[in-house]
């Protein structure tokens, strides 16, 4: 993790950029040595991380795709929804459409934090205990990027101006408070890293049945750098290189 101040910047506490391994090279590398067949993705954009992964059945989930490349690399078939994700996971059975339980799922919709804990709690019905469920943009560079309008003037300088994470990054200490029992690694993959859960339980009801009670306590606090930065000081960030390698938390992660 590289530490402030940002070029050009004032001096932050927040880290100033991840070392690790990008996202999407992550995200393949991952599920090839986990092996995965059943792979699920919201928010699916250009399809550049759908395309990178390789399963057996992949679905996918936007309100607005824009294919740029080929999703059906390295897969057998395909499930697209052009749809947002509440009316997915209303109408659908992820469960039955895959064929089994989810056992890689990555989460890149809607950057607002409510928007991903439904994401969340939904994806998981769907999930076993072996599955593993990635998000995106939970561990912002500046205060300014965890605006939840993305369309926000913006002072910071490049790269951190084209960056926006919205405010995702507080589903870190949602699940720590009310999901005590998943287990919850940051790890640094640039540019704004992925946060990924296992020990995942389809049958808990705790982020559902709590839900505007999480969302009313949640939405109450500022994505101010002290907030941030507390999250961060509380949660260690892993590197990438030794789960791809299997040298730490190759467990949780199966690898
Ligand atoms: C950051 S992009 C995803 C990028 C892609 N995963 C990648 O890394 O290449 C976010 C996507 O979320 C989609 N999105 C916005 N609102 C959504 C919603 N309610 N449900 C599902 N997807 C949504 C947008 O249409 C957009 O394509």
């Amino acid at each position: 993790m590289l530490r402030s101040p940002l070029p050009g910047s004032r001096a932050s506490s927040l880290p100033r950029g991840f070392a690790g391994a990008l996202y999407i090279d992550f995200l393949a590398r991952i599920c090839g040595l986990r092996g995965v067949k059943r792979y699920f993705e919201i928010g699916v954009h250009f399809g550049h991380t759908l395309a990178a992964v390789s399963c057996d059945t992949a679905v996918g989930v936007d309100p607005g795709y824009i294919l740029d490349c080929n999703v059906m690399q390295g897969k057998r078939r395909a499930f697209l929804f052009q749809e947002t994700s509440d009316r997915f996971f209303a109408e659908t059975d992820l469960t039955q459409v895959l064929g089994g339980p989810v056992e890689l799922a990555f989460l890149d919709g809607l950057h607002q934090f409510e928007f991903l804990l439904r994401d969340f709690a939904n994806t998981e019905r769907s999930c076993g205990p072996t599955s593993l469920i990635v998000m995106h943009d939970c561990m912002p560079l500046t205060a300014e990027m965890t605006s939840r309008d993305s369309a926000a003037p913006r002072s910071d300088p490049e790269p951190y101006s084209k960056m926006w994470t919205g405010d995702v990054w507080k589903i870190v200490p949602i699940l720590r408070r009310y999901r005590p029992d998943l287990q919850v690694h940051l790890v640094d993959c640039a540019p704004t890293g992925l946060v990924c859960v296992t020990g995942l339980d389809p049958a808990s009801t705790v982020l559902s049945d709590r839900y505007l009670d999480i969302v009313g306590e949640f939405a109450g606090i500022p994505s101010t750098e002290p907030e941030i930065g507390a999250m961060y000081a509380a949660n260690p960030i892993v590197s990438a290189a030794s789960i791809l390698t299997g040298q730490d938390q190759g467990l949780f992660f199966r690898t």
